[in-house]
């Protein structure tokens, strides 16, 4: 592997694939988005320039039979949901220096030359197809490529079609993209991948239809010399990395391509491993330097999916626990890379192991003794190197560690701290970068402990001593602080400023200056505790899965019927004292007012609730919530947390039954 090609070079280039707008943006569409974030950060910091790229995929069959479902004109659809991407981007504080669409011009206008380019050299042909075809993956498959008679990836039923298409003469390049896999001229990551890929090469690689005929799908880009077909999405859509920088002469082309690296998830390898690879190699195009492709997100067990109704929507999360919290954890729980699996109760932890109690705790500690004990200034730096190790900060001979302490190395040096974080950035293993950084704060927190400054402060004699250790202490923080801001931008930025700087200057010892004005106090990871963790846990519950889920109990209609459902009329509402959701009504039920009490009070204000009719499970048994008794339910849709009542039309009287 070539160093240099990770290292920092002067210039990088970094993708995310560019989403499908027929899909809620979810968990998974973040994560992309986030980890290409913090290498475009990270790589910006280091003094590169920088061009971070994502966007939105419009075209095909599936955004426009979307747009039909929604009644909606397609442009309009389409226009809305790019939309929905951007505006995510933006709360989740994502850097991209452009966002590409594939319904814009600069982009429809490099796939129509594109398209010409390889139709006249002869790399794409006319032929005939036969086969099965894939709706929803907009996949064709032969039939020995089928599984049980249906498409070999989704799992879901094919078409059987017949049609003059174009093709792509992409089976010729197979031999040309083996090398240069093997020669590492395209690296393709982890190594789990290439073999994927090669294994996929090492079979016949057959030509690629990339048309599809107008009278099937008209909403795609029309071949520049065929007007009765539109391109193929994905050849459109791949196009989007060079098209944004201007191919073939504009300047940022010029200056960026080849890509650095196309970060993708491991769904879309073949795409990019492949097609893409060979249609470069046909226009006689340099190949992206890297592809990477990361693992797999699922929730609580299960695949993550529009339509069993459990995705994992990332501005609830950042709502939930703060932007910075949800970037650290999509970072450092899973191996970039490996699957995952996304629960709210190790959210909840991480945030509180590692940056209140650890990270946060420990900047708070640092900082409010070097106020406490000099004048919030930053004491002498004194001449002490980073290659030092930190057993020399201990102040005592070290022997064994501690109890508690085992894991600590007293032998590390800042230095090789530094240098292991670094070295794993340019690998994309951000999770030990991170590991590595919230054990430098264990090992500061002991650095402390052992030396206690606070009995060097009484006496005047040790004052080089306490230099000495507030030194190491806001120092090490700096580089912290340094270490995680492409992660943590709003953290890091607070941080910075509670240090003095106005910015972070590089990797080596002594950044901070002698007399830096620190300012203690803030907190920069508040801890969750357990009531909030509850309503984290409310906030980011999977919903139900949808009722066609396979499995579910079906119920006999008079097992429906012994929920004796009413319609009732509310008399009046008022809060629940000391608390926040529950609301307590007088519901008309016609033969008598009943008292409910409902978790609403953040969805409804009580004087609006009088006068309206609601549904009421009658015969449920009482019960007590908050010491206030309940005889009764009154029915509500949840739309993803927000609470909708149930009522009827038209108004009613109380009592009525409901079937
Ligand atoms: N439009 C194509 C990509 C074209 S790129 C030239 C596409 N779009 S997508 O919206 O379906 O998915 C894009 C990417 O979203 C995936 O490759 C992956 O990076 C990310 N993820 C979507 N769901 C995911 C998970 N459940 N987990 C992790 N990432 C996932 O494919």
């Amino acid at each position: 592997m070539n160093a240099d090609k990770r290292g920092l070079t002067g210039k990088f280039y970094v993708t995310t694939p560019i989403y499908y707008v027929n899909d809620v943006p979810h968990l998974g569409h973040a994560y992309t988005t986030v980890a290409a974030d913090v290498l475009a950060r990270y790589h910006r910091a280091g003094g590169d320039d920088v061009f971070f790229l994502t966007g939105t995929d419009e075209h095909g069959q599936k955004a426009e039979q979307a747009a039909k479902k929604a009644g909606r004109d397609v442009h309009e659809y389409v226009a809305e949901e790019a939309e929905e991407f951007r505006a995510l981007w933006k709360t989740l504080n994502v850097s991209n220096d452009d966002f590409i669409r594939t319904t814009e011009e600069r982009h429809k206008k490099v796939v129509r030359a594109a398209m010409r380019t390889l139709f006249d050299k002869g790399e794409i042909y006319e032929g005939s197809y036969e086969g099965w075809y894939c709706v929803p993956d907009e996949r064709f498959w032969t039939e020995k490529d089928l599984k049980d008679g249906n498409c070999p990836e989704c799992g879901r039923k094919v078409e059987h079609i017949m049609e003059k298409n174009y093709f792509f003469r992409m089976g010729n390049y197979r031999d040309r993209l083996i090398e240069k896999i093997m020669k590492g001229e395209l690296e393709i990551h982890p190594a789990s991948r290439m073999n994927e890929v090669l294994g996929f090469l090492r079979k016949e690689l057959g030509d690629l239809c990339i048309s599809r005929p107008k009278s099937r799908l008209a909403w795609g880009i029309e071949l520049p010399f065929d007007g009765e077909y539109v391109t193929y999405v994905w050849f459109d859509a791949l196009v989007n990395y060079i098209s944004a920088l201007g191919y073939p002469d504009g300047d940022k082309y010029k200056k960026f391509w080849p890509a650095d690296v196309h970060l993708i998830g491991k769904d879309i390898l073949t795409t990019h491993c492949v097609y893409w690879t060979t249609m470069l190699m046909a226009l006689d195009l340099p190949l992206p330097k890297q592809i990477y492709a990361h693992g797999w997100w699922t929730v609580e067990g299960q695949k993550m999916s529009k339509s069993l109704g459990n995705t994992v929507s990332p501005e609830k999360a950042v709502e939930a626990v703060g932007v910075d919290q949800f970037r650290y954890f999509l970072m450092r729980e899973v191996p970039f890379g490996l699957d995952g699996d996304f629960n709210a109760n190790a959210l909840i932890n991480r945030i509180n192991v590692d940056l209140a109690n650890n990270l946060g705790n420990l900047v708070s500690r640092v900082l409010t003794m070097v106020e406490k004990y000099n004048d919030s200034l930053v004491p002498q730096p004194r001449a002490y190197s980073v290659v030092e190790k930190f057993s020399k900060y201990w102040g005592v001979d070290w022997g064994k560690p501690r109890q508690g302490m085992e894991g600590l190395d007293p032998n590390l040096s800042f230095k090789e701290t530094i240098d292991y974080f670094n070295e794993h950035m340019k690998k994309f293993r951000f999770h030990l970068s991170l590991e590595k950084i919230i054990n430098l704060c264990d090992t500061l927190n002991e650095v402390i402990q052992v030396n206690k400054p606070w009995d060097l402060a009484k006496d005047p004699s040790k004052k080089e001593e306490l230099d000495k250790v507030l030194y190491v202490g806001v120092e090490t923080i700096r580089l912290i602080g340094k270490s995680i801001s492409p992660f943590m931008p709003e953290s890091a930025e607070k941080l910075k400023r509670m240090l003095g700087l106005s910015d972070w200057g590089d990797w080596n010892w002594g950044g901070l200056k002698l007399g830096t004005k620190i300012i203690a106090g803030e907190t920069l990871f508040p801890r969750i505790d357990e009531k909030k963790a509850e309503e984290i846990k409310a906030m980011l519950a999977p919903k139900e899965p949808a009722q066609k889920a396979e499995g579910q109990a079906q119920i006999t209609y008079e097992d429906f019927m012994k929920a004796d459902l009413r319609t009732g009329v509310v008399v009046s509402a008022e809060p629940v004292e000391k608390s926040k959701k529950l609301l307590k009504l007088q519901v008309d039920l016609g033969s008598e007012t009943r008292q409910i009490v409902a978790g609403i009070a953040e969805h409804y204000k009580p004087e609006d609730l009088a006068g309206k009719t609601v549904v009421v499970v009658a015969n449920l048994k009482p019960a007590k919530l908050m010491g206030v008794e309940s005889r009764g339910m009154l029915l509500a849709a949840n739309d993803e947390g927000k609470l909708v009542l149930a009522g009827t039309w038209e108004p009613v009287k109380g009592g009525l039954k409901v079937k």
